[in-house]
């Protein structure tokens, strides 16, 4: 709604040259440490997926944070997808081009079952490259992305496409 978008919009700041010169950094850390403002986000992603997914799949770093807790309040478990040679057990490996640099994301190989509904969760979506990445290795585990949910958008970089069929929610788009 926008009074929800309005009040996302009010717990993120713009920092100007971070990571690096150039780049405008959404950062949420001001909706994390706000309850009111991280609730709200939550129970917008449960209002729309409860009972339609069976497993929350993070991405790092920011999407742990939201992820979790929205897995919490989804009543399911939850994935984290990491930066290559974080995670112990077996994993699949997916490299991809960011908006700053390229890198290399994992999952475990048994995260979960073949026909597992995935909710996929980040902060931005930005190329999207990020999460069309992730996306690739929930598909190759045999999970069925039943959405990507981020808190923003930043619609001028192409993400959505990136995604292709995969149903895409932001909370805010800038
Ligand atoms: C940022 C952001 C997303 C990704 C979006 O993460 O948190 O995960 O970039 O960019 P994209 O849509 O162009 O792929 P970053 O790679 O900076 O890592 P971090 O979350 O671990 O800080
Ligand atoms: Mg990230």
């Amino acid at each position: 709604t926008e009074s929800l978008a309005s009040l996302v919009a009010s717990r993120l700041r713009d920092i100007p040259d971070f990571p690096e010169r150039g780049v405008v950094f959404k950062d949420f850390t001001p909706l994390l440490a706000d309850h009111d403002a991280l609730a709200a986000v939550v129970e917008d992603v449960v209002a729309r997926f409860r009972g339609d997914v069976d497993v929350v799949v993070g991405i790092e770093a920011r999407g742990f944070m939201i992820g979790a807790a929205t897995a919490y309040a989804l009543g399911v478990g939850f994935v984290p997808v990491r930066k290559a040679g974080k995670l112990p057990a077996a994993t699949e490996s997916a490299n991809y081009a960011l908006e700053y640099g390229h890198a290399t994301i994992e999952i475990h190989s048994d995260a979960f079952t073949s026909g597992t509904r995935v909710l996929v969760m980040d902060d931005v979506l930005a190329t999207g490259g990020t999460a069309a990445a992730t996306c690739d290795l929930v598909e190759r585990l045999g999970g069925v992305v039943a959405g990507v949910d981020v808190v923003v958008e930043i619609a001028a970089l192409g993400g959505r496409e990136a995604l292709g069929a995969r149903p895409l929610h932001a909370l805010l788009q800038v």
